[in-house]
């Protein structure tokens, strides 16, 4: 494999920088803070970070409203810090990718402000500006996902903005040519600067209908939330017209351009669309992107039967590109809560972490996952997520997996002197990094460990995948690549589950950290939330 194809299999350990550890005591993480702890994240064996977006902003969406997508915003440091931590990086053998968020920036931004001014400044095209209907009403019927009707009134031009999340994160205009000039550009401060890919934001809603066409509604029984909960008015339509529209794949294939010129340069791109895996197998065929994922393993549905199902799906619809699988990150219910309930036990933490490094395709692994760190339980006067507050109490939003990386069992956690800007849980100081280190059974070593194992076996990391007909609660498939075989199991359950090995020699592996299974002639008993992974031959 040469060194361009980095990525293919590749284990991305997500970054929230607001949160991973505070160098100048403002409560709030930085960049030297992520420096600082470069050598953990080699520790655990991991190929490439992502970093959430640290770039100039407001903060209304910590981040994700950019008002500078040029500059380091202050509460994380600059520019220079960034160079430090992308050198240190190399030097460690890690792939920096950052966040890119091209569909909207924040109202702060100079292109919004002089946009926003009147109907015939340079940049009044920029944003997706539109008239009230008749009556003074929206637009259409577009709703944002963080609440609310998607238009909001400016009345320097007596017309409506588009905000598809925030109403302070007005959405670009990409029919406008200039503006998909002006982003790649942007693109290309950054691949010039070093970084070795991206993580796109939201990257199916660059392009709306430029009709404006109402979405249509969708019946109660269909409301199944995919990054919103079925009580979001959000969920109450189709999001044909809004996003994922078709002029998108022709910017992907200009944005590929601009990237191939930087070989092992990669793209992943974050899809939610109403069949995201049907998208993600489009964006990522020829010439668009290198990698896609989507909300799919980010629900509540946990079963083998759920999961083989999905992995299945998109394998049929992807013909050239590579997947990449998360169960966690900074917009969901850490998986281990979410999966198995307020008392998880670590064996899950540990199998999750398995089962999803152990699928085809690259992976994210969000800061804190490889501690099993539970889901925190933030009380409402402590909450900063605008879309939690918004939708409490029936959706808490994002904050309980947003809390600082608790690194000491210390009241700061080693995380900040300061007060921090979300409160860490008793629970997590008890999975403390430095606890974890000294327990030689923890979660944090069975990771590492795991980490190690897969990357010794190819056929983990880049071979075809086939799924054995298991009944629940047992996930079953065989990966293969160049002659090697390895059969991986997981028991998604409690209880001790068995499997019947498929035709063939099978040699039991042991894997450090995870219990052993039993093997009884051509049957695997699976100790509870266990694993069980064997050699061909
Ligand atoms: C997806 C990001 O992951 C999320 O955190 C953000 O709020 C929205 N896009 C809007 O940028
Ligand atoms: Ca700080």
């Amino acid at each position: 494999m040469s060194d361009n194809q980095w990525w293919r299999g590749a284990v991305i350990y997500q970054i929230y920088p607001r949160s991973f550890l505070d160098t100048n005591g403002d409560g709030v993480g930085d960049l030297p803070g992520i420096t600082d702890r470069l050598d953990y994240v080699a520790s655990l064996g991991v190929d490439a970070i992502w970093i959430s977006p640290f770039f100039k902003s407001p903060m209304a969406d910590y981040g994700y409203d950019i008002a500078d997508p040029r500059d380091v915003d202050p509460l994380f440091g600059n520019l220079a810090d960034f160079d430090r931590l992308l050198e240190k990086a190399h030097g460690l053998g890690i792939k920096v990718m950052i966040d890119q968020v091209l569909s909207h920036t924040s109202t702060q931004h100079d292109w919004f402000q002089e946009s926003r001014q009147d109907r015939t400044n340079p940049k009044a095209d920029w944003y997706v500006w539109a008239d009230a209907k008749d009556d003074g009403s929206p637009p259409n019927n577009w709703m944002s996902i963080f609440g609310g009707v998607a238009w909001r009134w400016e009345p320097r031009r007596c017309q409506y903005y588009l905000h598809n999340f925030l109403v302070d994160q007005p959405d670009l205009n990409f029919h406008n040519p200039e503006v998909q000039k002006a982003t790649l550009d942007n693109v290309k401060f950054w691949l010039d600067r070093g970084v070795d890919g991206f993580r796109l934001d939201a990257i199916n809603f660059c392009f709306h209908d430029a009709q404006l066409r109402d979405n249509p509604p969708k019946p109660a029984d269909k409301r199944v939330g995919r990054g919103f909960s079925p009580d979001n008015p959000y969920a109450f339509q189709y999001h044909y017209y809004n996003n994922t529209r078709p002029e998108n794949i022709a910017f992907l294939e200009d944005l590929r351009r601009l990237m191939d010129q930087y070989p092992g340069a990669v793209t992943l791109g974050e899809i939610s669309s109403e069949d995201s895996l049907a998208t993600t197998a489009e964006y990522t065929s020829g010439k668009r992107l290198n990698m896609g994922y989507s909300f799919e393993l980010l629900v509540d549905d946990f079963s083998a039967g759920y999961i083989r199902g999905t992995v299945e799906r998109l394998e049929a619809a992807m013909t050239e590109g590579w997947p990449c699988w998360a169960v966690s990150n900074h917009d969901v219910r850490r998986a281990v809560t979410r999966w198995g309930g307020d008392e998880a036990p670590p064996a899950l933490a540990r199998m999750l972490a398995a089962m999803v490094c152990s699928l085809r395709g690259s992976v994210c692994i969000y800061q804190g996952e490889e501690l099993g760190l539970p889901e925190a339980d933030v009380p409402f006067e402590a909450l900063r997520d605008p879309y939690g507050i918004t939708f409490w109490p029936t959706f808490k939003g994002r904050d309980g997996c947003r809390t600082p990386m608790p690194w000491k069992d210390a009241a700061d956690a080693g995380f900040s002197p300061a007060q921090p800007w979300l409160p860490v849980p008793d629970q997590h100081r008890a999975r403390a990094v430095e606890r974890q280190e000294a327990d030689p059974d923890s979660v944090l070593h069975a990771f590492r460990a795991f980490m190690r194992w897969r990357k010794q076996h190819p056929a983990l990391v880049r071979g075809s995948i086939r799924f054995l007909d298991t009944a629940e609660p047992v996930l079953a498939f065989v990966r293969e690549h160049e002659g090697q075989r390895v059969l991986a199991a997981f028991n998604l359950s409690a209880n001790p589950a068995r499997l019947s090995l498929p035709e063939g020699q099978w040699q039991p592996q042991t894997i450090p950290g995870h219990a052993v299974a039993g093997v009884d002639g051509g049957e695997a008993t699976l100790p509870s939330w266990g694993v069980f992974f064997a050699l061909a031959g």
